[in-house]
């Protein structure tokens, strides 16, 4: 039996195969047991030295099991070491990073240059009221911009606001009657134009709003000439030509500089030496008196900057339906202006 029992313990491949093999030598019905049974049926002279072997051969078997399990556990051990180990000479899985919109990109630009000379940021609801989007723009009720051809209305009352310029009438009341107010308000703005290479139904624009005790237009001129070399470069220039807003008197709308040609004149800005950014001007009282102020005591200077436009202008963008398209080759290019 001894041979047998450690031959066949040393053999055992598994826990649970050695587990039976325990049952089988030192378990109740097993061949130890059975050893002891015999020992009825010897001669009394000899049970004590049987006896003695019988427990000597129960022990080492039960040393040689023990012996075994422990074996077994460290094999299993390693392997599951093995199972679980890490290359970490293996190079990293790379993963794609994303990048800012251009969009994006213009919008934190101009956002840093106004909060450099002060100004706050403050954004609205992309759904306004008529009242705010017209009616403290100082927008008489039969102006063409109210039409249903040029709004995207919810309701008769609730409408998307079609310039950030609600945004300012909002800052407007909220602040009256207190002094200054140094904003500038950028957002989403939607018109119902037919998308093409220069109109899209949604676009995005920054409105600047200054308002003070003696705000003059040349304090404009000096805020945007101070942006536009930020923007397109140090040689830039810009010029006022007058216009008209309902909510500025007077009005200016500014061109800066040709960034093709320099100002000599070329295809780009039809010979001109000018290219039109923005729309300007000065507060008009009925704006100022509705939200609240005395434009007897204060006056200021709003403007409303597209971002598209400076964004295509900047990076040579000749289609506005390319910022809203999302083609990954188109935005991926933009990676190194971040
Ligand atoms: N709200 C005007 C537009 O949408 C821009 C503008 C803003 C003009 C502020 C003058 C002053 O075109």
């Amino acid at each position: 039996i001894q041979n047998e029992a450690f031959e066949s313990i040393a053999n055992a491949n598994s826990l649970s195969e050695l587990n039976e093999k325990r049952i089988k030598y030192l378990g109740k019905k097993g061949a130890i047991q059975a050893l002891m049974k015999e020992m009825k049926s010897l001669p009394k002279e000899e049970k004590p030295a049987f006896g003695a072997a019988v427990n000597v051969l129960k022990q080492e078997v039960g040393q040689a099991i023990e012996n075994r399990k422990a074996e077994l556990e460290q094999i299993e051990m390693d392997k599951k070491i093995e199972s679980e180990k890490i290359d970490i000479t293996l190079p990293g899985r790379s993963f794609q990073m994303g990048n800012k919109h251009p969009l994006r990109i213009v919008q934190e630009e101009l956002e840093d240059l106004f909060v450099g000379l002060g100004y706050q940021i403050i954004e609205g609801n992309d759904i306004v009221n008529d009242e705010y989007c017209f009616e403290r723009a100082n927008i008489p009720k039969d102006h063409p911009a109210r039409a249903m051809q040029d709004s995207l209305y919810i309701d008769p009352e609730w409408l998307l606001r079609t310039h950030t310029t609600a945004i300012q009438m909002a800052v407007l009341e909220e602040s009256a009657p207190l002094l200054p107010i140094k904003v500038v308000c950028p957002g989403k703005v939607y018109r119902r134009d037919d998308d093409d290479a220069t109109h899209s139904h949604q676009f995005m624009q920054m409105e600047g709003l200054v308002i003070g005790e003696r705000v003059t237009l040349s304090d404009l001129k000096g805020t945007l000439e101070f942006m536009a070399k930020k923007l397109f470069g140090e040689d830039k220039k810009i010029r006022f030509r007058p216009s008209y807003f309902p909510f500025t008197e007077p009005s200016v709308e500014v061109d800066v500089t040709c960034h093709i040609c320099g100002g000599k004149g070329c295809p780009t800005c039809k010979g001109t030496g000018w290219i039109e950014i923005l729309g300007a001007g000065e507060v008009h009282p009925n704006v100022l008196k509705m939200a609240g102020y005395d434009p007897n005591v204060c006056n200021g200077f709003a403007f409303g900057v597209g971002i598209e436009r400076v964004a295509m202008l900047k990076y040579g963008i000749d289609d506005i339906r390319h910022f809203y398209t999302n083609d990954q080759r188109f935005n991926d290019q933009f990676k190194r202006y971040e």
